[in-house]
């Protein structure tokens, strides 16, 4: 049991003990929930606020907190003290070290796991990209984010589902395939890839100033696709193959993994179910020829259905797409991690679930994240302000292949080793603020001159910043993991005797020992709350308090039981902090 429950347990049978009569006083769960982390550790371990059991009791909380404490006679667990109708625990040292590094020892790198979510489906829209674009920094967030989230559900004992939900639909297509059957050319966009599909784009728009009569051949083809004419479907097809292979690529780098890719175009015969309902309940209704769900009472613009035209939008799609997931996964949360641009979108997708009678609109969340900018300057594709993702991972495994080079030229698996501390380098900088946070790339620029002469600025991300090994970054984490191995490598051909928990009641030991006690709750709350950056926070917590005590201890000196117990902690550590880079989504190589 760990020992927030325990303290949470004796509270309680203290309380019952004290006044076995009063009613409405809080059970062992609840009062767990009100035990507080004081932020000064003079203060206690754990502090509980007496003001909860004022109304209960009929007495003050000082008057309360002085009566538990007096009351309180498990000396063995933590000693009490009453401050201010706060009770304050102060544990036992030698107790909680046997208790916790007994649990650690046992559960290993699934300390902080669950079986909470048994039985219980999550599904996980994210990083949905688009077809025929390159893939870019602005889908950076929700790819990371919504990674780490299905892995700490997965954590948490839930079934998860990953859905990239493509944007392989729109009119833009249409174009795009007119474009194609004009200049295109078959092995050019193989070679080019996105790039060249781009590029037959922009001709497009440019070529359809001076003969407008190509805006309706596009339509027209766009019209093809959607009544399936299998000359536009085979190239729309290759369009979605050629975009998706590169952003494979990615994805294989990242280590993120998808369950489906049933995109926007996956609803095209699903959407009438949908349509035909809404009618049914009389939610349609015209205006200016469109089709909308009118929310005026929610105070918001009203939810485009139907164009004019009979054509369905982007919200159409998202309804259908949310009743087949609850359809087929039969979701309890579906989780949408996307830009807070999309808020409006969402709400309304949302509340149109509702009025069509579906009780589980309610378990439909919006993860938002905030703005991405490159040096302060907001993303222009057109303007060039962009870092492609592959350019980005590619230069953070150089830069880290360089940095191993100069400090261990000797290590074994460079390669890979490199790819894991350059992804950590990309993946902790993002999540490591709060998601709605707008996220600012530390950037360099560099002036070139592109294929027509013209001078261009090329933007980076600064690698200085977020390669450092020492400052907060992915790659200080992973080498402080590194370090513990280096350590327990040494200690693994020592017959060491069962260990001697005393050794660690320093409070070097002690601080470590209690953020890892509390990392069960981070996993939770993280969960809770859709966000990953508490987990970066931990992680980071834990790295440098073992750090500290690195610094300050021997781990391999002395008494052989007591080094039995710090090899203990060392290990313990290491198991922490690699399950927590885990559940965001980063490597922890043993050797760096
Ligand atoms: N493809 C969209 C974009 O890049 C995001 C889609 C998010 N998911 C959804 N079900 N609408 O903006």
């Amino acid at each position: 049991m760990d020992m927030k429950t325990k303290i949470a347990e004796l509270t309680s049978e203290t309380m019952k003990k004290l006044w076995p009569e009063a009613a409405g006083l809080p059970e062992a769960e609840e009062l767990r929930g009100l035990l507080a982390v004081p932020p000064d550790p003079a203060m206690g371990d754990y502090a509980f606020p007496c003001f909860r059991l004022a109304k209960a009791l009929r007495m003050g909380p000082p008057k309360i907190a002085e009566a538990l404490c007096a009351g309180w006679d498990r000396e063995e667990t933590a000693s009490v003290q009453a401050v201010n109708g706060y009770m304050n625990f102060f544990l036992n040292r030698e107790n909680f070290t046997a208790e916790i590094m007994t649990d650690l020892a046992e559960k290993g790198e699934y300390y902080a796991a669950s079986d909470m979510g048994k039985g219980k489906t999550v599904c996980l829209d994210y990083s949905s990209i688009n077809i025929a674009k390159r893939f870019h920094i602005g889908h950076l967030s929700t790819t990371v984010l919504g990674n780490s989230l299905k892995r700490i559900y997965d954590f948490l004992g839930y079934k998860t589902v990953g859905i990239n939900h493509l944007g392989d639909w729109g009119t833009q297509f249409g174009k795009m395939i007119c474009a194609y059957k004009h200049w295109g050319d078959k092995a050019k966009v193989e070679a080019g890839g996105v790039d060249e599909m781009t590029r037959l784009y922009v001709r497009f728009g440019v070529e359809a100033k001076d003969h407008p009569e190509l805006e309706d051949e596009g339509r027209a083809w766009f019209k093809k696709i959607e009544d399936g004419d299998p000359e536009a479907l085979e190239i729309f097809t290759w369009f979605k193959d050629v975009t998706l292979k590169d952003a494979m690529r990615v994805y294989d780098i990242l280590d993120v993994h998808f369950d489906s890719y049933a995109g926007e175009s996956f609803y095209n015969d699903k959407m009438q179910p949908v349509i035909d309902l809404l009618r049914e309940k009389n939610l349609l209704t015209q205006s200016e020829g469109a089709w909308v769900v009118d929310l005026t009472e929610d105070k918001m613009p009203p939810c485009l259905i139907l164009k004019k035209d009979g054509a369905t939008l982007y919200a159409t799609r998202d309804l259908a797409a949310a009743k087949y997931r609850q359809d087929t996964y039969h979701f309890d949360k579906c989780l949408y991690v996307v830009a807070y641009q999309q808020d409006l979108h969402f709400r309304q997708v949302f509340r149109v679930l509702e009025k069509m009678g579906y009780d589980w609109a309610k378990d439909c969340v919006h993860v938002a994240f905030g703005m991405v900018s490159l040096g302060g300057e907001a993303l222009s594709t057109r303007d060039g302000v962009i870092v492609y993702l592959d350019d980005l991972l590619n230069q953070a495994i150089a830069k880290a292949a360089g940095i191993i080079d100069e400090k261990s030229p000797g290590l074994e698996n460079k390669e890979e080793i490199a790819r894991q501390i350059g992804v950590g380098a990309v993946v902790y900088t993002t999540l490591s603020a709060n998601r709605i946070k707008d996220i600012d790339y530390p950037c360099d620029k560099s002036e070139y001159t592109d294929e027509d002469g013209t001078p261009r600025i090329r933007y980076s991300i600064d690698w200085e910043k977020a390669l450092n090994f020492d400052g907060e970054t992915g790659p200080y984490v992973q080498y402080t993991h590194a370090r513990c191995c280096s350590v327990l490598r040494k200690a693994a051909d020592w017959d060491l005797p069962a260990p001697d928990w005393s050794a660690l009641t320093d409070d070097e030991a002690q601080t470590l020992l209690r953020l890892i006690s509390r990392f069960p709750d981070v996993v939770k709350e993280a969960a809770d709350k859709y966000e990953p950056s508490m987990i970066t926070r931990a992680v980071t917590d834990i790295a440098q308090a073992f750090n500290k005590y690195y610094y300050e201890h021997r781990i391999l000196d002395g008494e052989p039981a007591q080094a039995a117990a710090r090899v203990a902690l060392t290990r313990a550590a290491a198991q922490q902090i690699k399950a927590g880079l885990r559940l965001i989504g980063i490597e922890a190589p043993e050797r760096m």
